[in-house]
């Protein structure tokens, strides 16, 4: 595998006793740790309950996925996905990673992959503005939705079907859109059913963040030319080093580990993830919510309060060190910095001598960007090292969808077993469903439990005694 995981500076010997972790600490957590493996992780994978860990394998579903892929890519110029959260963000990072930076904006770019938009927000102006620049006759929507229940995602299902059906004629609807959901529940469900719409599969057993490798992820991949089987190839190769249940050798477990410590025992409550390449820009967003969602718990197993979880942050190199890293190596010593590193660029970019005038500046020249930009993370780095705050590194020798698989994969192991340490589950989500009840109460559902939340909102809405500044 092209990756590789350095965990040097979160020692002792690099940032200190009190920022840093001994080595015995760490391999003191082994024999937890195999534990963990078997009690916990072995038994949810193995018993199916959790299934994320073996979808790199599933060649029928990638089967499926590539075949509709290609129907689809005969029949628009542009995809879009309507869904939010797991259901968007894994598509976008896997977009952003493996197509062209300006895939959208130039058809030399793309050749003939379609363009690919994700409308995962409820802002008017956002929908509006796609409008304004999409063909209905050449596009194709793909409504994502586990639960098929989410407000943000059948509404704009409901406005852009209006479209459709308005422009195009109900006998247009089969032809533009696809649903992604569950086999059996939920309203997306009986919709795709009633207007005999293509559908794809989200299994029950795994949840919104960990589906990236399912045809949430999968379908607008292919569909915007990424070679989805080198991507589960990438992750099923990663499954190798990841099923390992030796920590110190298992980069997944032992990064876990890493924060969970750091977390507990040196309040580091804060965990950055920075990748020095703009096409691993989104992957910073979508481990965001992978961390947050999956260990964010106010109880562990037992039903203990204990308010789990570290605030992830995301971050971009060089862009950042201009904006965050002055905080980072000066601030609160409560963070863990997660550097991505890209070893070899997929592009060339060489700084030219151009200014005769200036030698001051020749020292610059003659080297690539990539090169400039490395430099700056190692640079980072070491400051940062040298302020005493823990840092690791993945290096990854290219961006290849082997490799993004393969990323992926470890940082959805690393969640999984992060539950385990922290004793919670990782794998629900009871504070976002409860926002996604408010919200259905608030537009008007009528259930006695509707009526009665809708009413606690507007008391308390009417309930805030201090009137806004008004400005
Ligand atoms: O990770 C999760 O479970 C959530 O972020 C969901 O993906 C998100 O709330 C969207 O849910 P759904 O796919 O049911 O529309």
């Amino acid at each position: 595998m092209g990756i590789r995981f350095d965990y040097n500076n979160v020692l002792d010997a690099a940032v200190g006793r009190e920022h840093g972790l001994t080595l015995k600490q760490l391999e003191g957590l082994s024999k937890q740790a195999a534990r963990l493996h078997e009690t916990y992780i072995r038994k949810i994978r193995e018993s199916g309950k959790i299934g994320f860990f073996d979808l790199p394998y599933d060649k029928a579903l990638a089967n499926r996925v590539n075949k509709l892929a290609r129907e689809i890519r005969g029949n628009c110029d542009t995809f879009v996905v309507l869904g939010i959260g797991g259901s968007a963000l894994g598509p976008i990072c896997v977009h952003t990673a493996l197509r062209h930076y300006y895939h959208n904006f130039d058809s030399a770019a793309r050749g003939k992959d379609p363009r690919l938009f994700v409308v995962d927000n409820s802002d008017p102006e956002l929908i509006a503005s796609l409008l304004d620049i999409i063909d209905l006759k050449k596009t194709v929507f793909n409504v994502i939705s586990k639960s098929g229940t989410t407000p943000e995602t059948m509404t704009q299902f409901m406005v852009f079907f209006e479209q459709v059906a308005s422009k195009l004629g109900k006998a247009g609807i089969a032809k533009r859109f696809v649903a992604t959901t569950d086999e059996s529940k939920g309203f997306l469900r009986r919709l795709a059913d009633e207007y005999g719409l293509a559908t794809l599969p989200i299994p029950d057993n795994v949840g919104g963040r960990f589906s990236e490798m399912t045809a949430v992820g999968l379908l607008p991949a292919a569909v915007s030319g990424v070679n989805i089987n080198q991507l589960l190839a990438g992750a099923a190769e990663m499954d190798k080093a990841c099923s390992n249940p030796n920590l110190m050798q298992n980069p997944a477990y032992l990064n876990a580990a890493i924060h969970y410590l750091l977390d507990t025992k040196k309040g580091k409550s804060i965990s950055v993830m920075m990748p020095y390449s703009n096409a691993l820009r989104d992957i910073a967003d979508w481990y965001r919510q992978l961390w947050a969602e999956s260990l964010g718990k106010k109880f562990d197993q037992k039903g203990n309060i204990i308010h789990a979880g570290q605030t992830p942050v995301k971050a971009l190199g060089a862009t950042d060190q201009h904006s965050q890293v002055q905080l980072y190596a000066e601030g609160p010593n409560d963070k863990i910095i997660n550097f991505i590193e890209v070893e070899n660029f997929r592009r060339k970019c060489s700084i030219p001598k151009v200014f005769k005038s200036l030698p001051e500046l020749d020292f610059m020249t003659g080297s690539d960007m990539g090169q400039l930009l490395n430099y700056e993370l190692a640079a980072t780095e070491f400051a940062l090292t040298q302020a005493n705050r823990p840092n690791v590194r993945f290096t990854i020798d290219k961006v290849t969808p082997q490799n993004i698989g393969g990323l992926l994969y470890l940082f959805e192991v690393q969640t999984a077993f992060a539950g385990g340490l922290y004793g919670i589950d990782a794998f629900d989500q009871p504070g976002v469903e409860e926002g996604k009840k408010a919200t259905n109460a608030l537009m008007g559902r009528g259930t006695k439990a509707d009526k009665e939340k809708s009413r606690q909102v507007a008391q308390y809405l009417k309930g805030k005694k201090i009137k806004p500044v008004q400005c």
